[in-house]
């Protein structure tokens, strides 16, 4: 199943050529990731190159030029790997090979060297806690019986009850339902459960088996030999289970995620698998990295993935899933700074992804998580978007950018139950099941739907993009100084250019008044203010410095006159601005 390169006459595990050797060396000294913007791209919704409504890795590539000039400095692809689609490619068939939807290794390998021509670095995601159901090791597994010795590579238990017609414990998949399956045995009489902590098709390794943690060193290698600049680690937590599988001895285990360790996540033997990667890692030139999908109860725990000799970066679940509210928003940018410090690693910021509600719509909503149902006040939510990326742009450290929220799209919260794709959609009482509102194929131009996602003017899209789409495309932001691209193209230029942006463990709080945030942040060759207004009034502060950047255009200024003194400044309503100082 695997595909290959070999009809290029080109070895796959070539040395890294000049190309990549140059974009490595660019912010090499500091670390690139310290300081990154690293912008997500969902594959299936990004560009689809030859019209069948599904995205694909030609349509990325001839795409590239966008994101150089949006100004990040990676891009991270969701999986492409060959996969069923069970869920959306998070269940993986064959690790060294692209589904034939997305395109060939060809494509991967023209996309690697594309991006580092244009100074864009690439990560790929890497799926180690569960493959797919259709993955050659599972296959076998189940033909062979009980005795196979794939079946030592999952987790295969008899059941319980008198004629093992009971799940082997309690676990619960995060997707609803329990997390065993019985399975069939060759001869057609009930057989053992195999563990799945998300869907069935999506069975768990067993990382005790030494076979399962060679596949994955060698995976690792082989996309490294590719030239891909680091790993998104799906479930990163996942991977090792509490010996003996323990019951849990409750129900509703996702609402535990949150706050408790649970047997099957965030158990301290993952760190042993991160020192072996870490390891492979350093081997190659370029500072390739690894970064942690990691649901921890504290960002304290999630710093323990990125200890100097584990991975480099870690998600901000906890700044993801706060409101927009300026006491909330200060608790937990102090908790991550000083969550990192200790490590040593930069901390991380993100807002929106494949998994949660779009901030546009979150923050449109009363508080009430990262999985929103309805569309709540458009404008306001897009007002406090722009506000909350331009705070998110100005932290110290690295930040992630999901494809579409630079053009400040909403969730689609009305998809017909008919299209919906997600795999806890039909499972119910688990995950909530509305991750399609926010992978619907995001809009680049014209005035038809699929907006130039597809090739050609009412061709398909796997996803119905909603008709006031083509009012947020990038033809029409393009050029014009009011709308979310250009002001998250202006932010991204603006935090390469100033010395005191970027990289960094400080923020200096400075007093204002409540419901506002103004924090400072200082270097040897300048400084820089961000003031946010959370609340829902304008507020008169004292003029901090030269604006640079605003979230909204309603912020008046008087003048400073003698150095700043009486000088006075009205912040506009859920706003952000940058100064310079
Ligand atoms: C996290 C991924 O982001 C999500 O999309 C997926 O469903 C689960 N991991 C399972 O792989």
């Amino acid at each position: 199943m695997t595909q290959n390169l070999a009809d290029t006459s080109r070895s796959t595990a070539a040395a890294p050529t000049a190309v990549t050797t140059a974009v490595a060396n660019a912010g090499e000294s500091r670390g690139w990731w310290r300081e990154a913007v690293i912008y997500q791209v969902y594959p299936r919704s990004f560009a689809d190159s030859n019209g069948d409504g599904m995205g694909d890795l030609p349509g990325i590539r001839s795409r590239l030029p966008y994101l150089r000039d949006l100004g990040v400095d990676a891009v991270w692809l969701s999986p492409f790997y060959a996969s069923p689609q069970a869920d959306a490619g998070y269940d993986v068939a064959d690790y060294r090979a692209v589904d034939p939807m997305f395109g060939t290794l060809l494509d991967a390998d023209a996309l690697i060297r594309d991006a580092h021509e244009l100074g864009l670095r690439i990560i790929v995601d890497l799926v180690p806690n569960h493959s797919s159901d259709a993955h050659e090791w599972f296959q076998r597994a189940l033909r062979e019986g009980p005795g196979s010795p794939l079946r030592e590579r999952y987790h295969f238990l008899p059941g319980k009850g008198q004629n093992g017609e009971l799940p082997p414990n309690d676990w619960e998949s995060i997707f609803g339902g329990p997390a065993w399956t019985r399975t069939e045995n060759p001869d057609g009489t009930p057989g053992d459960w195999y563990l799945h902590l998300f869907a069935p098709e999506q069975p768990d390794f067993n990382w005790e088996n030494p076979a399962v943690a060679d596949e994955f060193r060698s995976i690792l290698r082989f996309w490294l030999d590719m030239g891909v600049d680091g790993f998104r680690i799906d479930v990163a937590h996942g991977m090792v289970k509490a010996p003996g599988l323990p019951d849990l001895g409750s129900h509703d285990q996702l609402k535990l995620l949150g706050s408790d360790v649970m047997p099957f996540f965030d158990q301290d033997g993952v760190h042993e698998i991160y020192r072996t990667w870490r390891r492979i890692l350093d081997e190659y030139p370029g500072q390739r990295i690894g970064v942690a999908e990691a649901w921890t109860p504290t960002v304290a725990r999630t710093a323990n993935y990125v200890r100097p000799d584990e991975l480099h970066q870690a998600f901000n679940f906890q700044y993801l899933g706060t409101h927009w509210d300026a006491g909330q928003l200060r608790e937990v940018i102090d908790v991550s700074l000083d969550s990192m410090r200790p490590v040593g690693a930069p901390s991380t910021w993100v807002l929106s992804n494949h998994d949660v509600t779009r901030h546009a719509t979150r923050f449109a909503n009363p508080a009430g998580g990262t999985q929103i149902r309805t569309p709540g006040d458009r404008e306001l939510g897009l007002r406090r978007a722009r506000a909350a990326s331009l705070l998110m742009l100005a932290l110290p450290g690295s930040a992630y950018l999901y494809q579409g929220e630079e053009l400040g799209l909403p969730d689609v919260t009305d998809l017909p139950d008919e299209v919906r794709q997600d795999p806890s959609f039909f499972r119910k009482a688990g995950q909530d099941g509305f991750r399609d509102g926010c992978r619907v194929p995001i809009p680049w131009s014209g005035t038809e739907a699929p907006y130039g996602f597809g090739p050609t003017p009412g061709g398909p899209s796997w996803l119905p993009q909603p008709a006031s789409w083509a009012e947020l495309s990038v033809e029409v932001q393009s050029g014009d100084p009011t709308s979310t691209l250009e002001l998250y193209r202006s932010a991204l230029a603006v935090r390469r250019e100033h010395p005191a942006l970027g990289a960094g463990t400080e923020v200096t709080w400075l007093d204002s008044p409540e419901g506002t945030l103004v924090f400072r942040r200082d270097s040897a060759e300048g400084s820089f203010v961000c003031t946010v207004n959370a609340s829902a009034e304008p507020v008169r502060i004292a003029t901090p410095g030269r604006i640079m950047l605003s979230s909204a255009d309603a912020v008046g200024t008087s003048e400073p006159k003698d150095g700043a003194v009486d000088g006075w400044t009205v912040l506009a309503a859920d706003s952000t601005s940058w100064w310079a100082v």
